[in-house]
């Protein structure tokens, strides 16, 4: 049988026969915003290379958090912009740093909303790069340690995921043995598995000033051409313990989204990225297309593709688009 007993259209004829087919929906349920901290008091500034996106001081990223969590949107991840830089990228692991001080004061507030940190350097160091440099190399051993005393400091203050963003070889295994040692064996790490060395994190690198001074991430961060190399990635990560593992970017990346998917059982998150969120308001703000249909066209093929999480900068947006809609 065929056209014309057969045909497509019937079920696509109103709205509610399409939202009773639908294969995928997005929900808020599976929102992950990332927030920007930086040192100061008072501060709520609007950052020049990303639509809608603030850096809070810790004194003010509450209030935030608390729209967050009304939102129903389930966790936010937090980048730190510290007071000063240096080699090692020490504030990064300091008690009073920037993260540390934004964590207490979320979780003072909203105490349900989960909070993700990103574990990475090049916020920190004077180079602008995730790790140590020695000889002009990123030293990956001994940026572990680093990384692991970062990743303890962000669960002391009250972190309940730890997100690796470096890539580094190792560091989901030192970072879970340091937090086991210390007695936060319920702190999960989200690790970012296979993040690729991408042009579509230019707008981030200017919102947490955080460009490398030198070179670039190609000698660790992934071959945007490679797949066999992001399921081995993924692969080695689980295997060192981490609970959940990510795929960053997103969207040039939907079909190692889908790959992964199918060959591990955990939990799959993705990263929208800055670029990719910047390319779809600079399209919209020139009139080319309509922002919000295109978010939720975005979103949804990201969790089409398999992920389960998604990080995105529009997840506020997404999260009243699908209020209004419930
Ligand atoms: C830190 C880090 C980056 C992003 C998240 N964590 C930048 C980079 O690796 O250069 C990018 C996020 C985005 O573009 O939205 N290593």
């Amino acid at each position: 049988m065929g056209f014309p007993e057969i045909r497509m259209r019937r079920l696509r004829r109103s709205a509610t026969m399409r939202r009773m087919v639908r294969e995928t929906t997005l929900r808020v349920d599976d929102l992950i915003y990332p927030l920007f901290v930086r040192a100061g008091q008072g501060l709520k500034q609007s950052i020049p290379s990303m639509t809608d996106c603030y850096h809070f001081s810790p004194d003010r990223i509450a209030e935030e958090t608390a729209r967050v969590a009304d939102l129903g949107i389930p966790a936010v991840l937090l980048f730190g912009l510290p007071a000063h830089k240096d080699e090692t990228g020490s504030e990064a692991w300091a008690e009073d740093g920037v993260v540390q001080q934004a964590i207490r004061q979320i979780k003072k507030r909203a105490p349900d909303l989960l909070v993700v940190t990103d574990v990475c350097l090049c916020e920190y160091t004077s180079t602008g790069h995730c790790g140590v440099i020695r000889n002009g190399n990123v030293e990956n051993d001994a940026t572990l340690e680093l990384l692991a005393k970062m990743a303890l400091s962000h669960a002391q203050a009250g972190a309940d995921i730890v997100a690796p963003s470096d890539m580094m070889d190792g560091r989901v295994r030192a970072i879970r043995q340091v937090l086991e040692c210390n007695g936060f064996d319920g702190v999960a790490i989200l690790s970012y598995a296979a993040k690729f060395a991408s042009a579509f994190y230019g707008p981030f690198r200017d919102a947490a000033e955080s460009a490398p001074a030198f070179g670039d991430r190609k000698s660790y961060q992934m071959d945007p051409a490679n797949t066999r190399e992001a399921l081995r990635e993924i692969e080695l990560d689980l295997e060192e313990g981490a609970d959940l593992v990510m795929v960053k970017p997103a969207l040039s990346y939907l079909d190692i989204i889908r790959r992964a998917r199918e060959r591990f059982d955990c939990p799959i998150a993705a990263y929208n990225v800055s670029g990719e969120y910047m390319m779809l308001n600079a399209a919209a703000d020139a009139g080319l297309l309509d922002r919000d249909a295109g978010m939720m066209e975005m979103l949804t093929s990201i969790k089409r593709a398999g992920a389960d999480v998604v990080l995105t900068y529009f997840a506020k947006r997404a999260a009243e688009l699908l209020r209004r809609r419930a």
